[in-house]
């Protein structure tokens, strides 16, 4: 199962795998997202979903339940589980 991951303001698209991490499914495709720590505590990656479904796949990522229930995710320990739009104003193509 893949679902589609479009990034705002930029328009970059690409597919995320279920079981593959938002910014490793990005990476795949040579699109980079913010990042540090990788699992779910510097906030590094933090970024807001605009549409869909997402799921952290750890049990206290470094989100409040306030920012969550705002569409606050981290995406290096989250996972789409809908079509989703997400705005990561410092996201980077690095494909062709
Ligand atoms: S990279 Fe550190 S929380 Fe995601």
């Amino acid at each position: 199962m893949s679902y589609s991951v479009l990034i705002q303001p930029s328009g970059l698209r690409f597919n995320a795998e279920a079981g593959r991490s938002l910014l490793r499914a990005a990476e795949d495709v040579g699109v980079v997202l913010p990042s540090s720590c990788r699992n779910g505590t510097c906030r590094t990656c933090l970024c807001q979903v605009r549409e869909g479904s997402v799921v952290h796949t750890i049990e206290w990522p470094g989100v409040t339940r306030e920012e969550r229930a705002e569409g606050w995710i981290l995406p290096c320990v989250a996972e789409a589980r809908s079509d989703i739009v997400i705005d990561v104003p410092l996201a980077a193509s690095f494909g062709d």
